[in-house]
């Protein structure tokens, strides 16, 4: 009853930002992502018969409070599902991002952990089934659970039964880079969870956001089909600088943006001032992440370390999804 899986994080072109059910991580609108090779998470998941409660290590530490809890919790849905209500596991994470700065993945990490609890225990799930647990540990999570281009389908029923991802082209559809480029290493003061949050309860701009939704995805649907780099980079970023729009009217307004942010972001915007294609999308802190094409990486990279605030940058290419290594 022992088994190790490794996933890949993912970002988001079209963001996930709001929930119509927090319980079961469901959604308010479809969210499509890119799969990224250079940001993983390996973990195994060994259930032991004497065990009386989970152990859980992260790099090699010891975790308690709220990320163990989201684990032991997130493990009771494979207890229930598989009627074992008292067999308790060993979970051994190890997060591989090159440096220790604001890419701390809920993303890799919740998939790693469904992959590795699911054949640990000798479930033989479809990845439908397996996006849909890995879902319920965090919502962007269930996108890694697929390499290349990935569409989280937000689903109708209330009871979740159809709110998964899926794929829309694979790795080796396309050759697209990503740099996430480190600023800070702070914790981030407002969680992705928390701030989707208070802005679906209280941002006057939360119904614009939706309303953008369809149109977004359509294009960036047909962009990625025709390799329209142009147009996917283009709606990226316009997709991100709405959905931080959110922020600034939400009660209290907030937002994620540091100084830093920005510099990136207008030095991002000056490359293609200059007829280098580069778009940036951010999540829910203050790191940036760029896209680019292969053939433009020097001029990019070394462009963006020039910026004052940047202390790292990450590459990753297209990744592919779960793997059991
Ligand atoms: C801004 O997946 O971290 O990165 O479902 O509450 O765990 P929970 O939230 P999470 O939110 C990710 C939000 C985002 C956009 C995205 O990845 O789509």
């Amino acid at each position: 009853m022992r088994a190790t899986a490794k996933a890949n994080s993912n970002i988001a072109l079209i963001k996930y930002w709001g929930k119509r059910n927090e319980p079961l991580i469901l959604p308010t609108n479809n969210s499509l992502s890119v799969t990224l090779d250079g940001l993983y998470t390996e973990t195994t998941v060994e259930f032991k018969e004497e065990l009386t409660e989970d152990v859980f290590t992260l790099n090699d530490r010891s975790i308690t409070g709220i990320p163990y809890n989201r684990v032991t919790q997130f493990l009771n849905l494979f207890r229930d599902y598989s009627g074992k209500a008292n067999l308790y596991a060993q979970v051994d994470s190890t997060n591989h991002v090159p440096t220790a700065a604001g890419f701390a993945s809920s993303a890799s990490g919740f998939a790693a952990l469904a992959a590795s609890a699911a054949k640990a225990l000798n479930l033989k799930l479809s990845n439908e089934e397996l996006s849909k647990f890995t879902r319920q540990g965090s919502g962007s999570a269930c996108r890694s659970v697929y390499g290349g281009f990935v569409e989280w389908e937000m689903g109708e029923n209330d009871d979740g039964s159809d709110s998964f991802a899926v794929q829309v082209a694979p790795q080796e559809h396309w050759d697209l880079r990503v740099a996430a480029v480190v600023l800070t290493a702070q914790e981030k003061d407002v969680s992705s969870r928390d701030g989707m949050k208070l802005t679906v309860d209280t941002s006057l701009f939360y119904d614009g956001w939706l309303a953008g939704i369809p149109h977004d995805l359509g294009e960036i649907k047909k962009g990625i089909a025709t390799r329209d780099f142009e147009k996917v980079g283009a709606i990226a970023e316009a997709n991100c600088l709405k959905m931080h729009a959110t922020t600034l009217g939400a009660n209290p307004p907030f937002t994620y943006w540091q100084d830093s942010t920005m510099a990136v972001m207008q030095t991002v915007q000056q490359l293609r001032a200059d007829n280098t294609l580069a778009y940036f999308t951010i999540d829910a802190g203050p790191n940036v992440k760029v896209l680019y094409l292969p053939e433009d990486e020097e001029k990019v990279l070394n462009t963006i370390r020039q910026v004052d605030s940047v202390t790292d940058i990450i590459v990753s290419k297209v990744g592919e999804g779960i793997t059991y290594p």
